[in-house]
């Protein structure tokens, strides 16, 4: 039986399922439908290459062509603006309608809105997109002045990035700290002194209460009374899903995102979901709500293999990565662990971290030695039981520890 596959949204999920569709045998039709212009792309260099150095990033996960050549209708520009999950068809906003066998829904997140910054204009900024990116980089001229609001990944990596480019920058978020949602206390701190030393200026506790137009500029009143006066103002957040074609889909949702099971099916047949939109809840209830480019390419590996009714591996310790001000810090595993050990000296890279639950190893973060993260995911991986002395040891080699835990 000929298996027609529609999967809505162009991203590093849709691109990669598709590919993956293709490789591992599906030979009936295939679309891919994107509201971008572009042939899908890359977003971590968005904060990083594609300001740094426009002319040699590379984000381009594949060509047209290679869709071409693979037998992929690849439909960009245009949105789906709604799914019929009884008559199994897709409606896409130029009128035309696709009918589906099986729909992978890989839409993403938007970056959380704040009306009183978007009221600001030309001078207020998010990230998600190329034309984001392109739109800061013609603003963020060395001497130029950003305020960049949240300290989350978006903020940091921005802050690196500016004050690179000679932008002087300041960083406003509400919360104690940077990266309170995604990384333990003594990673958010180095990261704070480590920007602080190239001359950003944090300012935690406190949110904006106003923000008005000065001519070209932007001013903005912090609920702690400060005032920032900066050319350019980028913010970030956090994210939110549309949940428009879920909705119309009569998809079950919880907090915000698309509820799927371990082989990303959503509670509608033969539509699935996966990447930055979906909350994966398995069989013995855990939740997995990830929003990282590895889980985008995991989860559409998943939905391919549910669909193809071929094994997949199970799921690896989800690990992400931030590149900031010349460190390389990698994250795997639970970032809300109770307690840390330090494994070489703070501050003083390369070293890492182990977060312990009831002393099995659940976490790890390293700087700047990213090799010592595979060993560690195998110790996550068994919640192995390592004594803290060894586990802090940088005279231990991690690897022997992994093999002998
Ligand atoms: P985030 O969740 O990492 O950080 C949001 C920050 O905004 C938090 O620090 C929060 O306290 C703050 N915040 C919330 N409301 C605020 C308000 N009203 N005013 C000021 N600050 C406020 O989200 P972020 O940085 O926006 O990133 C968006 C998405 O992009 C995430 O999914 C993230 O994982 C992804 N991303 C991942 C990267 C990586 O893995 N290296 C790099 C860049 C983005």
């Amino acid at each position: 039986m000929t298996v027609r596959v529609v999967i809505i949204g162009a991203g590093q999920a849709g691109a990669n399922a598709a590919m993956a569709l293709r490789r591992q045998g599906h030979t009936g039709p295939l679309v891919l439908v994107g509201d971008e212009v572009h042939a899908p792309y890359e977003r971590p260099p968005l904060s990083k290459e594609a300001l740094l150095q426009p002319d040699q990033a590379r984000l381009a996960l594949y060509t047209p062509e290679q869709f071409a050549e693979q037998g992929i209708a690849l439909k960009l520009g245009i949105r789906a603006i709604a799914i019929d999950s009884q008559a199994s068809t897709v409606t896409l906003a130029n009128g035309e309608t696709l009918a589906y066998d099986k729909l992978l829904l890989t839409i993403g997140a938007q970056p959380r809105h704040l009306p009183m910054l978007d009221a600001l204009g030309d001078r207020a900024h998010v990230l998600r997109t190329v034309e984001d990116a392109q739109r800061i980089k013609a603003q963020a001229q060395a001497g130029k002045r950003a305020i960049l609001v949240g300290a989350g990944v978006i903020g940091l990596e921005l802050a690196s990035s500016l004050t690179e480019l000679g932008v002087q920058v300041d960083v406003v978020d509400p919360a104690r700290r940077a990266m309170l949602r995604n990384s333990p206390e003594l990673i958010g701190r180095f990261l704070q002194d480590t920007h602080e030393a190239r001359g950003v200026t944090f300012h935690f506790n406190t949110g904006v209460s106003a923000a008005e137009r000065s001519g070209d500029r932007v001013l903005l009143t912090l609920e702690n009374g400060t005032q920032l006066l900066g050319d350019l103002l980028v913010y970030g957040i956090g994210v939110c899903v549309d949940d428009t074609l879920a909705k119309a889909a009569g998809l079950r949702m919880e907090q915000g995102a698309i509820v799927v099971d371990e082989h990303c099916r959503t509670s509608q047949p033969n539509i699935y979901a996966a990447g930055d939109a979906v909350l994966q809840i398995a069989a013995n209830g855990q939740h997995r709500r990830i929003e990282s480019w590895e889980n985008a390419n995991l989860q559409a590996s998943a939905a391919v293999g549910d669909i193809l009714q071929q094994s997949v591996a199970p799921y690896p310790v989800p690990w992400f990565w931030t590149d900031q001000c010349g460190y390389n810090v990698q994250f795997a595993g639970d970032m809300t662990a109770p307690q840390w050990l330090l494994r070489g000296e703070p501050g003083k890279a390369p070293f890492m971290l182990f977060g312990l639950e009831e002393g099995a190893v659940v976490g790890a973060v390293t700087v700047n030695a990213g090799k010592d993260m595979r060993p560690a995911k195998e110790l996550i991986a068994r919640r192995a039981q390592v004594d803290e002395a060894t586990l802090c040891d940088p005279g231990v080699a991690l690897r022997q520890l992994a093999k002998a835990s």
